[in-house]
């Protein structure tokens, strides 16, 4: 059985003698921050794990965790999170440059965080302001109900302490890649998932990627349109039971 996948994967192939040639317009090159100046800001603070974990004891206990304790995150740990997944972690020749690589350095991946259980933090949606290292507030209310049941009712996202939704914006991709920007843009999420899991365990928090949702539903929790912008997956954060 053939269809939309294998398509895109013959159609979108390099090859030999038959690049894809065309000049980067330089004054089109999309923005690579995606900034609410109208939402209420929250400062995250500074954080650093309790203790270091070595890389080789991190790999060997990231598992998938499902089932969370009903015990908040700290807000610390969630800006260790945070920064730890898609932070800014270096500066060079002014550009910045992220804990997590992206193809060509334009990180189409935007990160959103649904607080349920996280202290000093309202219940609610909020986006990740990445160079300002800040969180801007989309709603403020409960949303762990909506977010499992987008999630195909899976329960883990309503019990986690909070759920990361990482969506793309297309543009900044294809801007240089084309089509092939879809290969690039799935594997940039990749990387900062397990950014995520392995910053995760050293801060003994478990995490589940999740791939199972209905996309438009993830898209209006966040109130993102899921054609320029839209959910490529999430991961269900808590402390494991
Ligand atoms: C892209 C991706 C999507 C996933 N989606 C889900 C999901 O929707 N629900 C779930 O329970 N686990 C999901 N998982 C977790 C996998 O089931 C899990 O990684 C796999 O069983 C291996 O187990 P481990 O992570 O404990 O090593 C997903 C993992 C990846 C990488």
């Amino acid at each position: 059985m053939s269809g939309t996948g294998d398509r895109f994967q013959r159609d979108t192939k390099y090859e030999q003698g038959n690049m894809p040639g065309h000049k980067l317009d330089w004054a089109a090159k999309p923005d690579l921050y995606k900034e609410y100046p109208q939402a209420g800001k929250i400062e995250l603070p500074a954080f650093e794990p309790a203790q270091a974990m070595s890389l080789d004891k991190t790999l060997r206990q990231r598992k998938s965790v499902r089932d969370f304790q009903d015990r908040p995150i700290s807000k610390g740990q969630l800006a260790y999170l945070l920064w730890a997944s898609t932070g800014i972690q270096r500066v060079e020749d002014g550009y910045e440059f992220r804990t997590a690589p992206s193809a060509g350095a334009l990180y189409p991946i935007e990160t959103y965080v649904v607080a349920n259980n996280v202290k000093a933090l309202e219940p609610g949606a909020y986006h990740y302001a990445i160079r300002s290292h800040q969180l801007e507030l989309l709603q403020q209310r409960d949303l762990w109900r909506q977010i499992a049941a987008a999630a195909l009712g899976q329960s883990m996202c309503a019990t986690a302490a909070t759920v990361f939704i990482w969506t793309a914006v297309f543009e900044r991709c294809k801007w240089k890649y084309g089509q092939r920007a879809y290969r690039y843009i799935y594997l940039d999420a990749g990387h900062i998932a397990e950014n995520l899991a392995l910053a995760a365990v050293s801060l003994n928090l478990g995490t589940c990627e999740v791939g199972a949702l209905y996309d438009d539903h993830v898209n209006a929790i966040i109130n993102i349109d899921g054609t320029k912008e839209s959910t490529i997956c999430m991961a269900a954060i808590g402390v494991p039971q």
